[in-house]
Order: structure tokens, then C-alpha cells, then sequence
């Protein structure tokens, strides 16, 4: 792994939703399962990724990955591309460990830092061409949601692009609406669960989601400062959503 760095950030690093990643690590199995049967169409999302990428640079570039979890839909996505360096970010140390095995060998230089993204972008001074979130944002409130959108937009520079992956609320639905919603979608979808395995999610659904409207997503874009805000696409299930965001546009 002579490309692939892993750093450890103090204790000092404030967790906003602490809560959220202890579940989230000891549903890292499930999830996997999730991924592995492409139920959250990491498939699609990463084509998507890998096409923007491939498009929106002729040059090298610098590629952000917070939450990064294990790194493979990353990785599946730079292939092939101009990227020269990766930089994840992830609170769950196992996670951070798959991706440091995953991206080991790639043609690119890795950087792996173990700490909240919420601290890491409040306090980030390095420059980062492409940003990408995949299913880790909607865990915080609007304002922190916000407060993160701003720090990346201060860090993606004059030719920036940033893009995520999150569910959302439709127009008009609340909450528990959107719960409701939510609870028949994964019923149908989501087959490969067990019953324990589907209500363990559904807790963590219930208790740590915080999805925002489509217009909501968009004009957090554009309120931190980026020039053009896009939804790209909508998965099969209708849970989850791809938004994207340039510092200028592009005709
Ligand atoms: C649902 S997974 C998504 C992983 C990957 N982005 C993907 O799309 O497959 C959420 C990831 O976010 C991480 N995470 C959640 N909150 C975090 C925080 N505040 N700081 C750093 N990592 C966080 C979790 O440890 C987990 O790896």
C-alpha cells in the first residue's frame, strides 16, 4: 500500500451526530449486504460519477470523498479517469481500513483521515477540485447542512464541482410522510434483508434521517456560493436523489 496514507485526528474532534455513527458501525454488515445487491443503485450513481468526472476534467485533478465509507464506489468511479490524488474522510475506523485495502495500488496518491467531516471542513485549508458525499449528509440539520455546503464550496475553487447522493422529501410531504413513504419502498425493494436485519435500518432511518426538499438541496448550492445546481437523477426505489453543483457554469 505504497500510495495509501491513513491519518488519525485527535478526540478533540466534535462529533455532530455521534449517535448516528455508532449505529451506522454496527450496521456496517447490513449495509454491505445493501450495496452488494445494489438495492441503493451504487451502480448507476457511480457511472454518473465517473461520466462527470470524466467530462468535467481534461486535467489532473483532486477528488474529495467525505464519508467515504469503504471507498468503493470511488474507486469504481475514478477508474480510468485523470484524478492524481484521493483524499476520504470517515469517523468509522473499519470503514477507513477496507478503503485503504480497496484503493491500495491504484495509480493515484491516497490520503485516508479518520475524523468527523463536520470538523474537517470547518477547519480545511487544502484545495480540492471534485467533492462527492454519498448518503452521509442528510444526518445533519439544515444549518450544519448548510455550514458544510459553504466549507466545500470554499475548498472546490474556480473550477469546481461537487456532487451528492441523498434522500429527499417531495414537495409538500413532511416528515412522517416522507417515513411513510420510506417504510414501502424498503418493504418492496430491499429483499435481501432478513426481517431483524430490515427493522435494524428502519430504526436507524427513523431516528437519524433528515432529508431535505429537491429545492431545498438545490438552493443550499446556490446559498454557499455555487453558480449552478442540478438534479441529475432519481433512483428506481424514488428514495434517493443525485445533485450537481458547479462553481461556473457550463453551457
Ligand atoms: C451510508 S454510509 C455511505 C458510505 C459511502 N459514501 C457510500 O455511498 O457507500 C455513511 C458513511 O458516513 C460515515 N459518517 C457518517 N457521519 C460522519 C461524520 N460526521 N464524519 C465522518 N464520517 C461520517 C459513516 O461512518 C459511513 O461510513
Amino acid at each position: 500500500m505504497v500510495n495509501v496514507h491513513i491519518h488519525q485526528f485527535g478526540a478533540q474532534n466534535a462529533v455532530v451526530d455521534a449517535e448516528a455513527i455508532r449505529v451506522f458501525q454496527a450496521q456496517w454488515t447490513i449495509y454491505q449486504k445493501l450495496v452488494d445487491n445494489d438495492h441503493l443503485s451504487h451502480r448507476a450513481v457511480g457511472r454518473i460519477l465517473k461520466s462527470v468526472l470524466a467530462e468535467h476534467f481534461a486535467e489532473p485533478f483532486a477528488f474529495l470523498d467525505i464519508a467515504c465509507g469503504d471507498a468503493s464506489l470511488a474507486k469504481t468511479a475514478l477508474a480510468g479517469t485523470r484524478v492524481r490524488h484521493y483524499q476520504g474522510i470517515d469517523l468509522a475506523k473499519p470503514a477507513l481500513e477496507l478503503a485503504a485495502r480497496n484503493l491500495a495500488d491504484q495509480p493515484y496518491d491516497v490520503d485516508l483521515d479518520h475524523r468527523d467531516f463536520v470538523a474537517a471542513i470547518a477547519g480545511r485549508s487544502e484545495h480540492a477540485d471534485a467533492v462527492w458525499c454519498g448518503l452521509s449528509l442528510h444526518h445533519l440539520a439544515t444549518d450544519d447542512k448548510l455550514r458544510m455546503f459553504r466549507g466545500i464550496r470554499d475548498a472546490a475553487g474556480g473550477r469546481g464541482v461537487f456532487l451528492i447522493y441523498e434522500p429527499f422529501l417531495e414537495d409538500g410531504e413532511d416528515h412522517d410522510q416522507f417515513l411513510d413513504r420510506t417504510w414501502r419502498a424498503i418493504s418492496v425493494w430491499w429483499t435481501s434483508l432478513s426481517p431483524a436485519e430490515l427493522d435494524q435500518i428502519w430504526q436507524h432511518i427513523k431516528s437519524c434521517d433528515r432529508p431535505e426538499t429537491a429545492d431545498t438541496w438545490l438552493s443550499l448550492g446556490r446559498e454557499a456560493g455555487f453558480s449552478t445546481a442540478t438534479q441529475i437523477f432519481e433512483d428506481p426505489s424514488g428514495l434517493y436523489r443525485m445533485f450537481r453543483y458547479e462553481v461556473h457554469g457550463r453551457p
